[in-house]
């Protein structure tokens, strides 16, 4: 059976009368559910409420739900529910001098809301020389490929679900919870995912629609949510308000720095993102400030998307960076490498490991960085104005708890089971290989078994974390197997792995650096990206075809943020204007030009014993500064607005 979904047009209020007679009386309809009659969720976090009020949070929130034996007659009936409102107009300006913005109490990650470390505002007032700055980034939307979708069923009291995440345990708590079961009574899997982002990590209101829906009609019900749908059901990138300030003593010693940023949650929802996190370790400043506020708007909730916080606000920071070299009159790489720190200046910890500086280095003479000519605004080629622009990277290395279990038959594959997640990545690929080198076999012996909440419980594929967590649990699982005599019955292991002292003694991080062309017709505003090389040092890599793929996948989203994605809120309707991919533009091939991507030989086994760091997410953070230092350097003037569409040009 299909699920089909009415959505509410209004984004703040009460619905006053829903009237499903005319859809339940379309043939081949099995059920509407409405707030009046859906099925009572337990205590799950207010965002998931779906059909348990007649309170309207955002545009496009689930009011009623169709559930009819073909998807074009599911949709048919949707459009036959007639609902009334009473409407509200909405709030959806964010805005950096709104009175009503609020410190969260932490941010994502456990982080703390603000920094300081010394008197930041005095060492900004000393500096000879400064920037202040103010850089936004819009609503961004994650587009997987794959729609976000789910099959679901009971058989008897166990809730069967076959759908697209980032990790079926992720979802074991809150869809138990919503339902009144035991983990035993719910079985996910998810073995293969078109993409995800972040949007795939946790759970959506789809989900539980699929379980009410298959609950009240006894039957398989399928949801897939529509590409437009995408938009207010799956969360976004939150916007960003971020102000820099810089300051430096004339040879380029940063004095003082300062990044204050004003983001945006939803009514039903508290989702402070991380953004300026990674300027608390970036730079050796004796004065350093982060400061995070949110507005409560009228708005679906934002979730994570991509390196969310180091992406937007790592583009803020190099952008501001480079600002601050341009005052200077100094080469951005050189500016980078003087204020390079020696330990954590936040935690004052040392390194695992740092190696920007080769990172930068290796860059810059890959990419021909000594033949720039420094001033912007100089280079041409006919109607194009050619730059080029440089932008650091950087990206939390972290592990999570995960366990995995190995059986071994002689004569027969070990099969590895685990329940991480290949969300595109290749984790099915590193994961046997990782099973295959720790067991000392080739791949073809080893049977992987992953995506499966029935499985030894592991992290969700997020937060760069896969391979730091799941491998050493693999690692571990092998060890114990290679110390014991296999019986010929068989016999059955487990190991398990998760953060040690290392989280507290290191910090630790992978790190790279982005450079990258810019040409700009000056006719049009047209941008274009010709040329990108990158550098990472992101601790062993497992597989260069998989991890040359993952950067690539990074740094292409990076592009596409700066040149393209922005999701426009409608100021009297509140719903986001442009919600498909014909007006929401993500990048394709075309804008793709070449990309030269190597990384540095580093093994970090303070971290972790495969001495890996974590590749998802390093790719995508810097590449927009990098692009748009780029544009700076070329056009001669900065756009301090993601993204650089044609039209800011000319303004
Ligand atoms: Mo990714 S945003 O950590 O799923």
């Amino acid at each position: 059976m299909f699920v089909a979904l009415v959505q509410s047009t209004v984004a703040k209020g009460r619905i006053t009368s829903i009237d499903v007679s005319a859809a339940q009386a379309v043939p081949g309809v099995l059920a509407v559910l409405t707030h009046e009659d859906a099925p009572r969720l337990g205590d799950v976090a207010e965002e998931l409420l779906v059909l348990q009020s007649d309170r309207v949070q955002y545009a496009g929130q689930p009011v009623a739900v169709v559930v009819a034996e073909t998807s074009e007659v599911a949709r048919d009936a949707v459009g036959r529910v007639v609902v009334r409102y009473d409407a509200q107009r909405p709030d959806v300006d964010l805005r950096a001098d709104r009175d009503d913005l609020y410190p969260p109490e932490k941010l994502m990650g456990g982080f703390e809301t603000d920094s300081v470390i010394g008197d930041v505002d005095a060492a900004l007032a000393a500096a000879p020389v400064s920037v202040d700055v103010t850089y936004e980034t819009p609503n961004e939307h994650n587009n997987p490929i794959e729609m976000h979708a789910t099959v679901a069923r009971w058989d008897g009291d166990v809730l069967r679900m076959w759908d697209a995440n980032q990790g079926p345990h992720n979802l074991v708590p809150v869809i138990t919870e919503a339902f009144g079961i035991t983990a035993d009574q719910l079985h996910i899997t998810s073995p293969y995912v078109g993409g995800a982002f972040g949007s795939k990590a946790f759970t959506h209101v789809h989900q539980l629609i699929a379980g009410m829906a298959a609950k009240v009609t006894g039957r398989t019900v399928k949801v897939e949510l529509t590409r437009q749908q995408m938009f207010s059901l799956v969360g976004h990138r939150t916007p960003t308000i971020q102000r820099l300030r810089l300051g430096a003593l004339p040879d380029g010693t940063m004095t003082a720095i300062s990044h204050e940023v004003v983001e945006h949650t939803s009514q039903n929802a508290e989702f402070a993102e991380q953004t300026a996190t990674a300027t608390r370790l970036m730079y050796a400043a004796p004065a350093r400030r982060t400061t995070h506020r949110l507005a409560k708007l009228d708005v679906p909730a934002p979730t994570i998307m991509r390196a969310p916080g180091e992406a937007p606000g790592m583009y803020a920071l190099e952008s501001a960076v480079d600002e601050l070299a341009e005052a200077l009159g100094m080469d951005p790489v050189e500016l980078r490498l003087r204020n390079e720190p020696e330990r954590d200046p936040e935690r004052d910890v040392p390194w695992s490991t740092r190696n920007l500086v080769a990172c930068l280095r290796q860059g810059a003479e890959r990419f021909g960085w000594a033949d720039r000519d420094p001033r912007p605004g100089v280079r041409a080629d006919g109607r194009w104005l050619v730059g080029t622009g440089v932008a650091a990277s950087t990206y939390p290395t972290r592990r999570r708890p995960s366990q995995a279990r190995i059986e071994a038959v002689p004569g027969k594959p070990f099969v590895v089971s685990i329940d991480a997640s290949d969300i595109g990545t290749g984790a099915w690929t590193a994961l046997t290989q990782i099973a295959a080198d720790a067991l000392g076999v080739p791949m073809d012996d080893v049977d992987l078994r992953i995506g499966d909440s029935r499985l030894p419980k592991a992290s969700g594929a997020g937060g760069s974390t896969g391979i730091t967590s799941w491998g050493p649990a693999i690692i571990a699982a092998a060890q114990e197997l290679r110390d014991r005599e296999v019986p010929p019955g068989g016999l059955t292991v487990t190991g398990s792995s998760g953060p040690g002292d290392e989280a507290e003694q290191y910090s630790s991080h992978a790190f790279g650096a982005h450079f990258a062309e810019v040409r700009v017709d000056r006719d049009s505003g047209e941008v274009r990206v010709p040329r990108m090389t990158a550098v990472f040092a992101a601790g062993r890599i497992i597989n260069p075809t998989t991890a040359r793929s993952q950067f690539l996948g990074g740094m292409t989203m990076g592009l596409s943020m700066a040149l393209h994605e922005e999701a426009v809120l409608d100021a009297t309707h509140g719903h986001y204007a442009n919600h498909d991919l014909a007006e929401y533009h993500v990048a394709t091939n075309a804008d793709v030009g070449e990309v030269d991507i190597s990384w540095v030989d580093e093994v970090d086994e303070l971290h972790n014993p495969l001495g890996a760091k974590g590749i998802g997410e390093v790719g995508i953070v810097g590449s927009a500064a990098a692009i748009g230092n780029a544009y700076a350097h070329a056009t001669g003037r900065r756009v301090r607005d993601l993204p650089l569409t044609p039209d800011k040009f000319f303004r």
